[in-house]
């Protein structure tokens, strides 16, 4: 007892520092990006994660300033936190909303909502009759993240956290990149967190699949079986992997979409083509700690340590403001913001690598055929 009150006392001043420090390090942020934000037109922006916490702020934020917003959740869209939501967004100022549904935990409903954001796109822009042009979209937020003090296995059989956090992600990502090239000033913008994992275990391990369930015995009781041994299971380092995994899923995205080289030549031959090739190589792929927060995520986890929802800018900054668009001195592509420096994994070119590849192999989604959909 005597030693768990006083780690958690140290737990708690190391929290009262970071905050002081975060403090001081959002006030310099906000005081130079306030003046040169961006977007005096309505952009257009997709936010993972909108029904709660940091998305829903963000959102609001973009609703103020009269963009248009694809919002997305979990939730049917007939739960009254969706309903609220869209009317609140509307009454903001927001030009359009649309609300789509789809559980991150399960990759095939990511794919239907990739499909859905291009159909309310396109409805949005192009002519009724016009049902095969590309839509464009300028930012894709990818917010939405779950911290599970239980357990639990994607629909594929994934550890759920890295299902939602990062396989979600980068399917999501890849899906719409037809749209994000036709997108001006386009951004690529996920959330990681000062909780990313110093560490990044064996990556057969971290991306296993397995299957839980319940076998019924002879006497009729139930045991919960799993089809391979589980890991030690800690919820906090699964959080934690999963946060440095979108750390190295934006940096290696930035990457490969910045030397993007399309194997067929005659591609470039187009006007329009050679246009898209350099708005690919052009978007802004970007990630941070979006603050430690009071959502229910933070209380799940680590408890009220955190600032107001309300003051959580950091997301929304990182979307919208001048000073971190393609090109700007503050923020190459693939750059980390707001955390206290960024892990070194994100700088072994091997790892980063080898995590890409494993993404690609869980998710059987490759980036190397950009030309079939994008140009
Ligand atoms: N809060 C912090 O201090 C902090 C610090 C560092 C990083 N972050 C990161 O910030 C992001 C936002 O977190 P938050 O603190 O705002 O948490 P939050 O309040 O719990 O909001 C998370 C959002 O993601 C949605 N979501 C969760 N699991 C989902 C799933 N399986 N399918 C679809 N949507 C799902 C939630 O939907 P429901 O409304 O249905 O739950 C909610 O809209 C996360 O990526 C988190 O890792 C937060």
């Amino acid at each position: 007892m005597g030693s768990s009150s006083l780690s958690l006392s140290r737990i708690v001043s190391a929290c009262s520092l970071a905050l002081l420090v975060r403090d001081f390090v959002a006030a310099i942020v906000t005081t130079t990006t306030t003046t040169t934000t961006t977007s005096r037109r309505p952009r257009t922006f997709l936010v993972t994660g909108s029904t709660d916490g940091i998305g829903r702020h963000t959102c609001r934020r973009l609703a103020s300033d009269g963009h248009m917003l694809l919002v997305h959740g979990r939730r049917d869209p007939s739960d009254p936190v969706v309903e609220t939501l869209v009317r609140d967004l509307e009454d903001r100022g927001a030009s359009r909303v649309a609300y789509l549904r789809a559980d991150l935990g399960d990759l095939e409903q990511v794919r239907n909502l990739a499909e859905d954001a291009v159909a309310q796109l396109r409805s949005w822009q192009l002519p009724p009759e016009d049902d095969r042009s590309m839509p464009a979209l300028d930012c894709l937020i990818n917010n939405a993240g779950v911290f599970d003090p239980t357990p639990r296995r994607s629909a594929q059989g994934f550890d759920a956290t890295m299902a939602v956090n990062v396989l979600a992600p980068f399917v999501l990502t890849r899906a719409l990149l037809p749209c994000l090239i036709r997108g001006s000033d386009a951004r690529i913008v996920t959330t990681s967190s000062v909780s990313q994992s110093r560490t990044l275990p064996d990556l057969d391990s971290l991306f296993a699949r397995r299957f839980d369930g319940e076998r019924r015995n002879d006497d009729g009781t139930n045991d919960q079986y799993h089809d391979f041994e589980p890991l030690p299971y800690s919820a906090h380092s699964s959080y934690a992997h999963s946060k440095l995994g979108d750390l190295l899923f934006t940096v290696q995205l930035s990457r490969l979409l910045s030397s993007y080289r399309p194997p067929e030549d005659d591609l470039l031959r187009t006007t329009s083509a050679s246009l898209l090739l350099e708005n690919l190589r052009r978007i802004q792929c970007l990630t941070m700690d979006p603050g430690t927060v009071n959502t229910k995520m933070l209380l799940a986890g680590w408890g009220p340590c955190g600032i107001p929802v309300g003051e959580a800018n950091n997301t929304y900054i990182l979307a919208t403001s001048d000073e971190y668009a393609f090109g700007a001195r503050a923020a190459k592509s693939g750059s980390y913001h707001f955390g206290w420096g960024m892990s070194d994994y994100a700088r072994d070119d091997a790892r980063l690598v080898d995590f890409w590849n494993k993404l690609s192999d869980c998710t059987g989604v490759s980036y190397d055929d950009l030309s079939r959909d994008c140009f």
